[in-house]
């Protein structure tokens, strides 16, 4: 199909509302045990007819975090999955050559899976560009090989996650609440935080089929944990300073880090109680986002 007009596809935030690492493979991956959700905010990426050899894609990073990337053949998540579904069709014979632009909205490094929601949505984005028949467990199996957390990220609805990520069940039905991101700005290295945390391990948490509301849902959670938020604060101490701010927010539910950090959110009985909560919450330097669950 040519590329006439421009194709957009957003990349929601992912965040982990509780994490337990519950083992380890022999390669050092470590297993888990995650509820992950999406939120209302996200990057957007869209793409352009391009120019060039065919199958190339050209990348553009602009937006508030853009600074932070570089559109780099062998590190950046957007062309690398370019790379891997093209060896996937099998060759860039009449593949369009495509332009695309990421518009950076999310905190670069930061626990909420911005860069594997950019390579899930570049996955999609090129498979609307490109014919080819990619059947869904090629694709997720392309995710995998891009990042545990990128399998989550292709359908971006609310999953339990196990293996190293890649394995997704469907996640307890979650009643309408409200969430607050916060980033205090300091990017914190994944694989440092997997090797800082105390080696012990964490069983699968046993979850309901839904939580009829927030307060059912919170009181399950508090009795789950990130396995990864003390490594986290160890090494990113402000994460401790962000945490104890959202738990002073009188219509806090629950603050906790996502992922490996540094973002934490809180839960807050409604969108409209979590964007009341804002102001509060500010800090110069902090990147703070408040509003309603990716539904
Ligand atoms: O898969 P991804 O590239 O996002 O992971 C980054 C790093 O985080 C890995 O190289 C590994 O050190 C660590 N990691 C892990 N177990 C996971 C996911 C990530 O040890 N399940």
């Amino acid at each position: 199909m040519p590329v006439t007009g421009t194709l957009y596809e957003s990349a929601h935030a992912k965040i982990n509302l509780y994490l337990h690492v519950t083992g380890r493979r022999p390669d050092g991956y470590h297993l888990l045990d995650s509820l992950a959700v999406f939120t209302g905010v996200g990057d957007m990426l869209a793409l352009h007819p391009g120019h060039g050899a065919a199958g190339a894609v050209s990348l553009d990073i602009t937006g508030p975090f853009g600074a932070g990337l570089v559109a780099d053949a062998d590190s950046n998540l957007i062309l690398r999955a370019a790379r891997l579904l093209r060896a996937e069709i099998g060759g860039t014979d009449g593949l369009e050559p495509v332009h695309v632009v990421l518009d950076k909205m999310l905190p670069v490094a930061s626990g909420i899976g911005g860069g594997s929601a950019d390579a899930a949505a570049a996955l999609r984005l090129l498979l609307r560009a490109w014919p080819g028949n990619v059947p869904r467990e090629r694709l997720m199996a392309l995710a995998t090989e891009l990042g545990a957390d990128v399998p989550v990220c292709i359908d971006q609805r609310a999953a339990r996650m196990g293996g190293i990520g890649e394995r997704l069940d469907p996640a307890p039905a979650l009643p309408a609440c409200g969430i607050m991101l916060v980033n205090c700005g300091e990017a914190v290295s994944t694989p440092a935080v997997f090797r800082a945390r105390a080696p012990v391990f964490t069983p699968a948490a046993s979850l309901p089929s839904a939580w009829p509301d927030v307060a059912a849902m919170v009181r399950d959670l508090s009795g789950l944990t990130n396995d990864l938020q003390d490594a986290a604060c160890a090494i990113c101490p402000t994460i401790r300073t962000v945490l104890d701010v959202l738990e002073g927010v009188p219509d806090c539910r629950l603050a906790r880090m996502s992922g490996s950090g540094a973002t934490c959110f809180a839960l807050f009985d409604s969108p409209q109680a979590a964007q009341d909560a804002q102001a509060a919450v500010e800090r110069p330097g902090w990147w703070v986002w408040a509003g309603p669950l990716h539904a």
